[in-house]
């Protein structure tokens, strides 16, 4: 009897030592890094609810009012969570995503059909490539600011042990040139930076007629781009960041103008509403979305892409050096599918063998990461 206390006791000592013994964990952090027994005692002290199915496209995509009585602005209380995405960071700050900034792929595939009219399938394959990368899979929560995970995708090495191998390669370490925020090497990495965003509001006065058009975001594109290869050395270029990099380049135009101003012909964006977004997660009064679905990958996106020669690579560790990065495309011919390998290569160097239900999460995940891009790319299964 008093034998079997004794075992109890120290049995409920170690499994503590064992809980303790994980690094603090939000529930929306990313398990990349932990060891298998750190993920179990993760495990055990969350709901573990895992991959669930991609929510059905929204029915509705009319032109409609999203800055409505039901999703007010409101200020931040403590600990919401804001981050690198002014597309995010509004939906939150309306509460078409929940206010705290942490949420379930889900819900954030539904947020930005609802809010702005983004199409499903570029929805599900952006937000299942940062979960993948970013999310917590036993949990099923991302959070969009400035968590361990979030801090990789946008330039933080995150703490040890989550230093996967493939951080300190070139091409799994995104978020160089943004429009709005410096690269890590250079400073503030995350938050909203006002000498770049005058540097946007000289070049729309410059080329956009006071607006931010396509010739101005193919302006900035460059001028940001060759900005980190004269004074970032470890300035990276490579896949993915040079997809996400002229994407996110169109979207304020192509989401963040009236869906009344883009039907009357409007093809710049107000300075006054792009800060807005950029610096205060919100919507102009009166915000109505646009009137019909879309990825964003069509002609403005070509025209950005063709104002400027752009080759994807990196500096080599001093500034001015950039070379192209040989390996761009991988083992695909297509570009989205590059892009498609490219996360999947970086889901498995963050988790290189999966247990249990976080394999199968992963799985899931990687499924749904799949249905995005399935018309086009063979799929890879690497946990199979
Ligand atoms: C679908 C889910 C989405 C996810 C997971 C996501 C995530 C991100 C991330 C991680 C970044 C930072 C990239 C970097 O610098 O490394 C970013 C930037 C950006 N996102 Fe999103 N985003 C999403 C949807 C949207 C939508 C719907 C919009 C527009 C309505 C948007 C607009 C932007 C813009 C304009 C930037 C560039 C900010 C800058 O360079 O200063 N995003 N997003
Ligand atoms: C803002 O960006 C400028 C230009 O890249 C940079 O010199 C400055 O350090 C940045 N500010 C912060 C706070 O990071
Ligand atoms: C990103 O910026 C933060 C805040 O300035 C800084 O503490 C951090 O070291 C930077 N990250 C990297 C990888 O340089
Ligand atoms: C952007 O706006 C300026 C000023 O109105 C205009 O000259 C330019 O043609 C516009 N760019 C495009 C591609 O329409
Ligand atoms: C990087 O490139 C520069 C300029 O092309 C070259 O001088 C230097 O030797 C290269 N450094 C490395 C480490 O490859
Ligand atoms: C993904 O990893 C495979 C196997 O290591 C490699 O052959 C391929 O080039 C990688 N793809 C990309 C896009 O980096």
């Amino acid at each position: 009897m008093l034998l079997s206390l004794k075992f109890s006791v120290l049995a409920i000592a170690l499994q503590l030592a064992r809980v303790l013994a994980v690094p603090a964990l939000q529930p929306y952090d990313s398990l990349a890094g932990l060891t298998r027994d750190e993920v179990d005692a993760f495990a055990r002290s969350v709901k573990v609810v895992g991959g669930q199915p991609i929510p059905k496209p929204i029915k509705d995509t009319s032109l409609k009012l999203v800055n409505d009585k039901k999703h007010p602005w409101k200020p931040l209380r403590a600990g919401d969570q804001r981050g690198p995405c002014p597309g995010l960071n509004a939906l939150a700050s309306h509460g078409w995503l929940p206010r705290s900034g942490v949420a379930t792929p889900g819900e954030i595939v539904t947020a930005v059909q609802n809010g702005y009219n983004m199409e499903w399938t570029r929805a599900v394959l952006v937000t299942y490539a940062a979960f993948l990368v970013n999310g917590n899979p036993l949990t099923n929560l991302l959070s969009i600011g400035e968590s361990r995970g979030m801090s990789w995708l946008t330039g933080h090495a995150p703490p040890p042990p989550a230093l996967a191998s493939g951080l300190n390669t070139h091409g799994t370490f995104e978020g160089d040139a943004s429009l709005t925020r410096s690269d890590a090497f250079l400073g503030d990495n995350h938050s909203f930076n006002e000498t770049l965003f005058q540097q946007l509001i000289d070049i729309s006065n410059k080329v956009g007629g006071g607006k931010y058009n396509v010739s101005a975001a193919a302006e900035m594109r460059f001028q940001r781009v060759q900005d980190s290869i004269a004074r970032n050395p470890n300035f990276n270029f490579a896949n993915p960041r040079f997809n996400t990099a002229f994407i996110e380049a169109v979207f304020p135009i192509v989401f963040f103008i009236d869906g009344r101003l883009q039907e009357a012909g409007e093809t710049g964006l107000d300075l006054d509403v792009m800060r807005g977004f950029f610096q205060d997660h919100r919507m102009p009064k009166d915000f109505h979305r646009r009137g019909t679905p879309t990825g964003a990958s069509d002609s403005e996106l070509d025209f950005v892409m063709a104002a400027h020669d752009y080759v994807p690579g990196f500096n080599n560790g001093s500034v001015n050096s950039f070379v192209a990065d040989p390996n761009f495309m991988g083992t695909q011919t297509e570009t989205v599918c590059a892009l498609y390998e490219k996360f999947v290569n970086s889901t498995v160097s963050l988790y290189p063998s999966p247990h249990g239900d976080l394999r199968k999460a992963l799985n899931k995940n990687l499924d749904n990461f799949y249905v995005a891009v399935e018309s086009r790319c063979d799929q890879i299964k690497p946990y199979h």
